[in-house]
């Protein structure tokens, strides 16, 4: 997720590009860059904050373009910063998104030479080359997103030409009407001290704006947008509107599991591409044992990926918290690969394990949100979740995010193995690919759930039970309540509540019950009538069929082995509704923080 700001009109463009990426910090902060267009281009670009920008004293230019980024593609270098140039250096764009296939065009433009590793400089050069057949701007960049496959928010400059021309697809992308001047922007963050008359481009859409005006065309024809005005202050935009940034991230999943897999599967072949690893096939097929480390939620992540690897890749893995982690005995180093999973890719525990691992003599795979993080350096190979800063303490689209690109490791270590059951990979891809709908129709039952979480808020103690897949989900449904709410929140293998923890329940404690396919249902339901007989109310998540008898259900669509995925932002928001009830810090919850760096 990266921050862009246009700006075209009677003043001077830089200032207001300054101030506005300034207020998109949030959505990125590991390079900036502006572009300012007259009859030249002016490209200035760094990585760093937006305060570190080296600008030249006098900036005449009336139009322009900034950036803000948080990598998805290539590290965070000066030259991978944006606006993007063509060869000609007479174009320049801004990007938010992911081009699924700009490693094929690319290789349609063998003349061209590109300077930086993103999949945005694509788009600048497939500008160049239509800008040879058109004068018009605005028709050479609709001629561009015919051939991109992806998600994009675009924002293109060029020298001699009036105005900007943006895009949108599957990102979202603002239009401000101001009274000296135009805007774009990825969010109403940095128009609000301008305007507060905007315009949402719908998907599909190619503006072009000029100092006088904007319009607006979908296939080729001219469409009108709504002119809405803005209520929010700054604050709340920044949370587009929700009160907390943890609850804005729990609904930025769907758009973050999207990310994710953009351009990694391919449905018709039933095949898997996680970037340029070094795994070979032959180190795959290879090796005996596949070593999950982690700490909180990346650690229910992994527990999830062990699972997805064993079930699929027929080769034995293990799980451990990151700060217990020791090679042990009985591996051999040749043969082993350790996975370390983390959001900030700083985790102190982490990297001490990952950094054991290596001094072993084992390979290290990272699998992270933090593009130039030290995981991602330190690690022979590393995959990157893309799902955006996450800025709540309490991660919530990360875990989902985890556990989409372990499955897909999962599919790959399969089949380069020779183990993967074509049927059994195909459906598990099918259900990634449903999975952010499947997500959306959860977040569209938030009223219900907010209504569940009134009537049990106060409650003594909160179970959380599943089994198989549904474990790792129950353990990070009562990680995510005790962390945010500061209630007793435990999560358990459901079969093990009668060995102990069955004492403490009582018509006081809610439990919450998975019971989705992939989760051991029939076993679950024997546990729920032992809590049930003792008084406890249930919260179940199940098949859309379970005609079983709990106190509230929630029906999960049929995605196999991740439906838990879909109960877990159930569950995600009971935990923030309990907590929202009790007044509690949600975002900044007491003694945590975002980034651990001590072991
Ligand atoms: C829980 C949470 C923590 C982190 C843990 C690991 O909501 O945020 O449990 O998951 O500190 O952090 P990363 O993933 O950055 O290594």
């Amino acid at each position: 997720m990266c921050g862009i700001i246009g700006y075209v009109g009677e003043e001077q463009a830089r200032p207001r590009l300054v101030a506005g990426l300034q207020r998109l910090e949030y959505r990125g902060y590991d390079s900036a860059g502006i572009a300012l267009a007259d009859d030249e281009l002016s490209v200035f670009k760094q990585s760093g904050l937006i305060s570190d920008l080296d600008l030249p004293a006098e900036t005449p230019q009336t139009c322009g373009i900034g950036h803000t980024r948080w990598s998805t593609h290539g590290k965070p270098t000066d030259a991978n910063a944006h606006p993007h140039t063509d060869c000609s250096g007479r174009v320049a764009v801004v990007h938010n998104g992911i081009i699924a296939n700009y490693d094929d065009l690319r290789s349609e433009l063998p003349d061209h030479e590109f300077r930086s590793e993103t999949d945005t400089e694509v788009v600048a050069h497939l500008v160049e080359e239509a800008l040879e057949h058109t004068d018009d701007l605005r028709a050479a960049v609709e001629a561009v997103v015919e051939r991109i496959e992806g998600s994009y928010a675009l924002g293109v400059v060029a020298a001699g030409y009036d105005g900007i021309v943006a895009a949108r697809r599957n990102s979202p992308l603002v239009v401000g009407h101001g009274t000296d001047g135009n805007f774009i922007a990825s969010d109403v963050t940095p128009l609000l001290e301008h305007t507060r008359s905007v315009s949402y481009l719908e998907d599909g859409d190619v503006a072009h704006l000029t100092r006088s005006g904007v319009t607006v065309r979908h296939d080729g024809e001219l469409v009108d947008r709504e002119v809405t005005t803005i209520e929010w202050d700054a604050d709340a935009a920044e949370k587009a509107g929700y009160d907390h940034y943890m609850l804005k991230e729990i609904h930025e999943q769907p758009t973050a599991l999207r990310q994710a897999i953009a351009g990694r599967i391919d449905p018709i072949e039933g095949d898997v591409d996680l970037g340029d690893l070094s795994l070979s096939e032959a180190f795959l097929s290879d090796i005996d044992e596949v070593q999950f480390v982690a700490c909180g939620t990346s650690y229910h992540a992994c527990m999830y990926g062990k699972q997805l690897v064993e079930h699929l890749a027929d080769v034995r893995a293990t799980v451990e918290f990151a700060s217990e982690y020791s090679v042990g005995s009985g591996r051999d180093p040749e043969r082993t690969l350790v996975v370390g999973v983390s959001q900030s890719g700083e985790t102190a525990d982490t990297l001490r394990a990952l950094r054991v691992a290596k001094r072993s003599g084992i390979r290290t795979l990272g699998v992270t949100n933090t593009v130039g993080s030290t995981m991602a350096r330190e690690c022979d190979d590393v995959v990157y979740i893309r799902a955006g800063p996450e800025i709540g303490v309490a991660a919530t689209k990360t875990f989902a995010s985890q556990v989409v690109i372990l499955a897909l490791f999962a599919v790959t270590v399969a089949d380069e193995r020779g183990e993967l059951d074509p049927t059994a990979g195909r459906e598990l891809l099918e259900h990634l690919q449903n999975l952010p709908g499947a997500v959306q129709g959860a977040l569209d039952r938030d009223d219900a759930v907010e209504e569940v979480a009134d009537a049990f808020a106060d409650g003594d103690a909160f179970f959380f039970i599943g089994r198989r897949f549904g474990n790792p989900v129950a353990l990070e449904g009562a990680l995510k309540l005790k962390e945010i709410s500061y209630d007793h929140a435990e999560g358990f293998p459901a079969g093990e509540l009668k060995h102990g923890p069955l004492a403490l329940v009582t018509e006081d404690t809610p439990v919450l019950a998975l019971l989705t396919a992939g989760t051991r249902p029939d076993e679950t339901r024997n546990n729920i009538k032992e809590v049930q007989s003792r008084g406890a109310p249930v919260v179940a998540f199940t098949a859309p069929d379970d005609d079983g008898d709990y106190e509230v259900g929630f029906d999960v669509p049929d995605l196999g082995l991740i439906e838990p995925l879909v109960a877990n932002v159930y569950l995600q928001l009971f935990a923030y509704h309990v907590a929202d009830d009790k007044g509690r810090s949600i975002d900044r919850p007491r003694n945590l923080a975002k980034s651990v760096t001590v072991e």
